[in-house]
């Protein structure tokens, strides 16, 4: 009797096994590690898998229009990989702008589980001012993406949730997070800040904070800083590792037990090997974490 050859082909979606519950982070490239990092240092009973999205970044420079189908085509893609309603955590502020104007139900049937980055910053905004209304800021700064400005949505949802502002200054930053993950031909992260945030320091009516609104910028907040030394910034990372945890009922807490440790895999859109050299940088806590290809 001929004996019948068989192969087993592993799932990619259980590289890892974990006890815990599943999340999506995505990002165009390693700005969502930002998020990864504070959710890796609190020991969050997490299955993560986080996406960068690297065949396509920049997100920043590019239209709604072309975005908003490439997303659809992406989270139709974790879809067929990871089943519907695992949640999508999106770790990136254009991405979220692009999938805040799309009517959902005419594209994913429920239950789709997507949470963007911009509500619970402008949440924590609102709450701020709400309990400290004497040290609220009146004028408000955001770095972001070209896209992420000039959809407004920051002011806008401001507006929405009642924070009274006497002014809001948006800067754009084109190419800045292209050169924090270091690829060739941009200047470094050093000299593009100098003359983004030159103007900022001889505004009439100065800056009362700063919001990093874009994941990217966590990784040069301490140059940033250095540039603007009286301006209280504004970072993401903490809020939306907040945010993901508060979705799955888990107290984002330094005292959670050592014991429990996220099970983390990283994919990459693009060359698994150019990303891989970027992790122990940009994930300091597991820098040996392996690249798939998605
Ligand atoms: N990290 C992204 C954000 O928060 C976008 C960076 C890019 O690809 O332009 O907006």
């Amino acid at each position: 009797m001929m004996m019948q050859a068989t192969t087993t082909t592993l799932n990619p979606s259980s590289l890892l096994f974990s006890p815990y519950p599943t999340c999506i982070l995505m990002d165009s490239g390693v700005g969502g590690l930002s998020v990864l990092n504070t959710l890796l240092s609190f020991n969050v009973p997490l299955n993560i898998h986080y996406v960068a999205d690297t065949a396509f970044m920049p997100y920043g420079s590019k239209t709604v229009t072309v975005l908003r189908s490439h997303l659809i085509e992406l989270f139709k893609a974790f879809e067929s990989r990871w089943g519907k309603g695992i949640p999508i955590a999106l770790c990136c502020n254009t991405a979220s702008v692009v999938m805040e104007q799309l009517p959902w139900a005419s594209v994913f049937k429920p239950p789709f589980n997507l949470h963007d980055i911009i509500t619970p910053t402008t949440n924590q905004i609102t709450t701020l001012q709400q309990q400290y209304p004497q040290q609220a800021p009146q004028h408000l700064g955001l770095l972001a993406t070209e896209l992420t400005i000039q959809s407004g949505v920051y002011p806008k949802r401001l507006q929405q949730q009642q924070v009274t502002l006497a002014q809001f200054t948006g800067i754009p930053c084109p190419q800045l997070a292209a050169s924090i993950e270091g690829q060739p031909n941009i200047p470094p992260p050093e000299q593009l800040l100098q003359t983004l945030l030159a103007p900022l320091n001889t505004l009439e009516t100065p800056l009362d904070a700063l919001i990093l609104g874009c994941t990217h910028y966590q990784f040069v907040a301490d140059i940033i800083q250095k540039q603007l030394p009286q301006i209280p910034l504004i970072s993401q990372a903490t809020v939306m590792a907040g945010a993901i945890a508060t979705l799955f009922n888990i107290p984002l807490d330094p005292v959670t037990p050592t014991s429990v440790k996220p099970t983390v895999t990283i994919w990459s859109t693009g060359n698994p090997n150019a990303f891989q050299p970027l992790i122990p940088k940009f994930l300091p806590l597991q820098p040996d974490t392996i690249v798939h290809a998605f």
